[in-house]
């Protein structure tokens, strides 16, 4: 078996990947999915992994790559389609949870400014806006008066909102660094080009993609002092709670997180094996808050902070059993891929070696 994977940008899942397969006696290929020989590389092995990340570049570049691979070379990818197509996009999973008959917050998706604006005359305040995409809780604002919503929908079909410039990460009035001071007076060029050329500003670097054109806002959920973060990778579920921020509605980003077990509430684990098999999710972490009492999913993501799903001190398997002991998600992952790839196999045959690729492992 042999299974090339694209390193991530930290390398914080890909090296350990590496390092589970190869325990396992597979061959590993280092792949360069950006390069021209990408579907070449990509048609010598028998699965393909890539973790990509939240920010554009990886979006616009992981997503059609992939699902090339996965759709035309029929080879197994993790993340797949089903797992992926929805990361990092919140009305995207707002259709797909409906569509599932999960449980989640009432939510309005507006593509039209005029019904946005209409809906706000009836809406109940507070209401909660977000960005469709974003994480840490970086795109998430509690809007209390109808002022307020219809101020968001105005700039949401009007100007757009970049990521990451909303609550604490709004710039400051006056800059604070030397590199902020000089950033600041570059604009004035910008400004300049802008009015004599018609040339557009430069576009932040990472999140470089305003948002625009739709606007999503879901009904507050009151009481919620924490989510509670349950991580699916195949049979088996890692769990912990997140406390938010003090003082504030938002856990996730906060950094406070309580691994205690005991706390968990079970029907959250019910709930998450449950959408990941109807959906067929390779791996999942969900966000639950709770609604009248029960739990309903706030939000779903492929990828996640590896570290705080090993500090868990165990994990729970489809019949809800605890199992005992720290676990990487890269090697409960890697476990399923070689299932998956495996079973694939034994239906078709691998497809010749490409010259060039970095070879790491051992042939199994
Ligand atoms: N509808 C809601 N009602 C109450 N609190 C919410 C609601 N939606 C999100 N939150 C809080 O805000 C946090 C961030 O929201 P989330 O949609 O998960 O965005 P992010 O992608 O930034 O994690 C959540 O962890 C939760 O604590
Ligand atoms: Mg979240």
């Amino acid at each position: 078996m042999r299974i090339g994977i694209h390193p991530d940008r930290d390398r914080a899942f890909s090296d350990k990947w590496r390092d589970f397969l190869t325990e396992r006696g597979v061959e590993v290929v280092l792949l360069d999915l950006l390069g021209p020989q990408a579907i070449e590389e990509a048609k010598s092995c028998d699965g393909i992994m890539r973790r990509w990340f939240h920010i554009q570049d990886d979006k616009q570049s992981a997503r059609v790559i992939l699902q090339a691979i996965e759709s035309s070379l029929k080879k197994p990818v993790f993340p797949s389609v089903a797992t992926s197509w929805h990361f990092d996009d919140k009305i995207a999973q707002y259709y797909l949870l409906s569509a599932l008959g999960a449980p989640q917050p009432a939510a309005w998706v507006w593509w039209e400014k005029e019904r946005a604006l209409e809906w706000t005359k009836s809406a109940s305040y507070p209401v909660i806006f977000k960005l469709t995409a974003g994480a840490g809780s970086s795109n998430v604002v509690k809007v209390e008066t109808r002022q307020d919503a219809m101020s968001l929908i105005d700039q949401m079909f009007d100007r757009g909102i970049f990521p990451m410039m909303m609550n604490e990460y709004r710039p400051a009035f006056l800059p604070k660094t030397r590199r902020q001071a000089k950033q600041r007076a570059l604009r004035f060029v910008d400004a300049a080009r802008h009015i004599v050329a018609g040339e557009f500003p430069a576009l932040p670097d990472a999140w470089w993609k305003p948002e625009k054109g739709y606007a999503f806002f879901q009904e507050f959920l009151p009481g919620n002092e924490y989510d509670t973060r349950v991580t699916v990778v195949g049979e088996r579920a890692f769990a912990f709670r997140r406390m938010n921020r003090p003082g504030d509605f938002r856990a996730s980003g906060s950094g406070n997180i309580d691994w205690n077990p005991e706390a968990v509430d079970p029907a959250c684990l019910e709930l998450a094996f449950e959408v990941s098999r109807k959906a067929d999710f390779q791996t999942m972490a969900y966000d639950f808050l709770y609604r009248n009492g029960k739990p309903v999913i706030c939000e779903i993501s492929y990828t996640f902070v590896d570290t705080a799903v090993h500090s868990c001190p165990g994990h729970w398997d489809r019949q809800l059993q605890w199992h005992e002991g720290h676990m990487w998600p890269q090697e409960a992952q890697v476990e399923d891929f070689i299932e998956e790839v495996g079973n694939r196999r034994r239906g078709a045959t691998p497809q010749a070696t490409v010259p060039g690729a970095t070879v790491t492992g051992t042939q199994g």
